[in-house]
């Protein structure tokens, strides 16, 4: 495993990261629910390859994901370098309306009482009394950054949080933010297939020292498989809603895979989501590549992404070829 510092703190984190969004059920996995047992094996498997860094937030399964960690992290809190998000809630105590689902209206606020109750919550669901990386879950315009950001640099100095992250957020929110404290980290979109928001971006985490942490570089399985694409999805899958399955990007996908992506797996020996995540971590030198893991297997298969020594030829190439099936925004 390689290891890299979250932005400017001393957290040393591994390059790749948990996303633990699928371990309790959700949008994109709807029937599922990990159950504890499941998470502990993961957990283990995930220490046992140097994966130190997990991601979660309060909406993942509306609170389930964040409840097996806790239960599943008992006496082995330290290992591990826990992130979970703020902002987004369903307490129904104000904030803008962002999504109703199930009967769960979830609301995003960045004021500072509910960043700090958003807090409060959730080191009770995790069972523990800090929280290594806070990350704002979607960047909103209705309250002052200053208030927000003033907000979570108390709850550094109380003790309760060490970082703060932003997510979905744009590169003048990253300037804004950094008046009042230190960003640690944007968790943003990126992927072969979307890349633009990341190329927009890496400027302004260099100017900040602050590390790109991808989210959906695998396309939740759609750059894991010529055949994925071809798939039918529940109701309420987001699977069933993305761009990827409409012609003509879809055939666009089976001409990357069939003249591009399955000749490189070949010459390099790897898996497709090996070579795609090799591609990624090219993209940019202080980039962290968030993986979405429930079985163990993925995990194992993931960090081998390190062994791929990838021509900045082929890099190029990968590029090109996508063209075709790329998408300039993706709001997931
Ligand atoms: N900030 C945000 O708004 C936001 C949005 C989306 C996601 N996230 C975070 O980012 C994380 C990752 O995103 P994601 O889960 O959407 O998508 P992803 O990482 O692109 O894809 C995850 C899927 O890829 C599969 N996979 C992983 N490694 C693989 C491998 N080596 N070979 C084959 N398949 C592999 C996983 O399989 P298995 O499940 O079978 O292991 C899972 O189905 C989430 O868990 C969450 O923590 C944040």
């Amino acid at each position: 495993m390689k290891y890299q510092k979250l932005g400017k703190t001393d957290l040393n984190v591994s390059v790749v990261s948990f996303g633990a969004w699928g371990i309790g059920g959700g949008i994109v996995w709807p029937d599922m629910n990990l159950g504890v047992e499941n998470v502990k094996s993961l957990l283990d498997e995930a220490k046992d390859l140097g994966i130190n860094y997990i991601d979660t937030a309060p909406v993942y399964g509306t609170s389930v994901s964040e409840k097996l960690l806790g239960e599943a992290l008992k006496g082995r809190r330290d290992d591990f370098i826990l992130q979970t998000k703020c902002s987004l809630n369903w307490r129904g105590d104000g904030g803008n309306f962002h999504y109703s689902r199930d009967g769960v209206t979830v609301n995003n606020d960045t004021s500072a009482r509910a960043v700090k109750q958003d807090v409060e919550d959730s080191l009770l669901r995790l069972q523990t009394d800090y929280i290594d990386s806070i990350v704002v879950h979607y960047v909103c315009k209705s309250w002052p950054v200053e208030e927000t950001m003033g907000a979570l640099q108390d709850l550094i100095k109380e003790g309760k949080i060490r970082a703060v992250c932003l997510s979905n957020s744009q590169p003048a929110d990253l300037e804004e933010y950094e008046k009042y404290g230190h960003v640690a980290a944007v968790q943003e979109f990126f992927s072969l297939l979307s890349p633009f928001h990341g190329y927009d971006y890496f400027e302004n985490c260099t100017k900040y020292g602050t590390t790109f942490q991808v989210y959906g570089s695998l396309e939740e399985g759609f750059l894991t498989d010529p055949k994925f694409v071809d798939k039918t999805f529940p109701k309420g899958d987001v699977r069933g809603k993305l761009p990827w399955i409409e012609e003509p990007i879809k055939g666009a996908i089976h001409t990357l895979f069939d003249e591009t992506l399955t000749p490189l797996t070949e010459k390099y020996n790897c898996s497709y989501a090996n070579l795609i995540q090799a591609w990624t971590l090219k993209q940019y030198p202080n980039l962290n590549l968030l993986t979405g893991f429930r079985r163990a297997e993925t995990m194992r298969d993931t960090v081998k992404c390190f062994d791929i020594e990838l021509s900045d030829e082929d890099c190029k190439l990968m590029s090109e070829k996508a063209a075709p099936a790329q998408v300039p925004v993706l709001d997931k």
